[in-house]
């Protein structure tokens, strides 16, 4: 007899890390390799941030509040909405895989673009649900009404990348609204904002004021991108309060760490630092894409800290085999869904410059 494990475990699709391994972790403690394949910022978290976290290290005996009290009053203040209304995960990644749980099973379809976020197909591979991936439009952009088209009596829950993730491209919140106009309520629309704060097309609180409107809308936003708390991993999600108890039944009680729920708890008061950090990754993100243009390829219109990169006749393994040599990690396309492509995350200033030369080098 051997152990046999469960017939899901064969649809799961597994996770390739930004640094390949092998490289982690010495090499990046090095601090050699210019880290932009995991769309992470490069700056590290406020000082009071790292305050407070050093603070609550001192009380790593007792478990974390299982409720994370302190960390969803200060969201919901932050929003202006109810502390009901928030959920908190390990990373918002949790959330979506215990929003997938929680909602579906067999028989249910989940409904989401592709090229998008990697996570997303781990969720029908868990639940057993269907999956319907919906092909990007011109552009790079959702494709809003091929989504609608799709939805049906079984669709339990669908999710719109905005920025999207690899492609970079970002919908207003006024062509959200208008879609969800057309999604019948019985489907949770999960939008994934893990960008937002890049975008320049409206308010980044724009979608939030949605929420009043669609008792099936779930914003979802993460510490770990314009905040650069990936390490800790905290994420949240605001949304009808049927929802952060749907989220809060299906995992464990203590899976955000005390240290996370005080950085975030922190973090979410310091607004000022993200408009700086927003202003930042801007001014990176013309730099690196004008250099790319200045290279002749062709990018995505970029609202979030990443550009999508259209390699045109240079073979990706090439690139890629080439970048690496020289030490700069970025993530392959082929194994985003869009191969031909590379996606690069913007770094310091020094990083954005060795990549751009690294690439211009590698081109030649
Ligand atoms: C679109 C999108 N959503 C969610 C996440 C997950 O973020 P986290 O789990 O770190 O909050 C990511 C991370 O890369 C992302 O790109």
């Amino acid at each position: 007899m051997t152990i046999t494990f469960a017939e899901k475990l064969a649809r799961m699709p597994g996770y390739q890390a930004g640094v390949p391994t092998g490289q982690a972790p010495e090499a990046i403690a090095s601090g050699n390799i210019a880290q932009l394949a995991s769309n992470e910022s490069p700056f590290p978290p406020h000082p009071k941030v790292v305050e407070a976290i050093q603070q609550t290290a001192a009380a790593m005996n007792r478990y974390p509040d299982p409720d994370a009290t302190l960390l969803r009053r200060r969201l919901a203040e932050r929003y202006e909405t109810e502390p009901s209304r928030v959920a908190v995960g390990n990373g918002s990644c949790e959330i979506l895989l215990a929003a997938a749980e929680a909602l579906c099973e067999p028989g249910a379809e989940i409904v989401y673009a592709w090229p998008a976020f990697s996570m997303y197909p781990y969720l029908p591979a868990l639940t057993g649900a269907r999956e319907v991936r919906v092909p990007l439009a011109e552009g790079d952009v959702h494709d809003l009404d091929a989504m609608a088209e799709e939805v049906t009596a079984a669709t339990q829950l669908l999710i719109v990348c905005n920025p999207n993730n690899p492609t970079a491209t970002h919908i207003p919140a006024a062509e959200i609204a208008a879609f969800l106009e057309r999604i019948p309520t019985h489907v949770t629309v999960i939008l994934d904002e893990a960008y937002v704060e890049f975008q320049t097309h409206d308010d980044p609180d724009a979608t939030l004021d949605l929420l009043a409107d669609f008792p099936n809308l779930v914003v979802l936003r993460t510490f770990s991108k314009c905040y650069g708390l990936a390490g800790l991993r905290t994420g949240y999600a605001i949304g009808p309060p049927k929802f952060r108890a749907a989220v809060d039944a299906v995992r464990q009680p203590f899976s955000v760490n005390a240290l996370a729920q005080a950085a975030g708890a922190e973090a979410i008061r310091h607004q000022d630092d993200v408009l700086r950090r927003v202003e930042s990754t801007i001014a990176a993100r013309l730099t690196v894409e004008e250099g790319l243009q200045g290279l002749g390829l062709a990018t995505s219109d970029s609202h979030a800290n990443f550009s999508w990169v259209d390699l045109g006749d240079a073979d990706e393994a090439a690139v890629l085999a080439g970048l690496a040599e020289r030490e700069i990690a970025v993530r392959p396309g082929k194994a985003l869904g869009g191969p031909g492509h590379i996606r690069v995350s913007y770094g310091t200033a020094e990083e954005n410059e060795r990549f751009l030369r690294g690439l211009s080098e590698i081109l030649d």
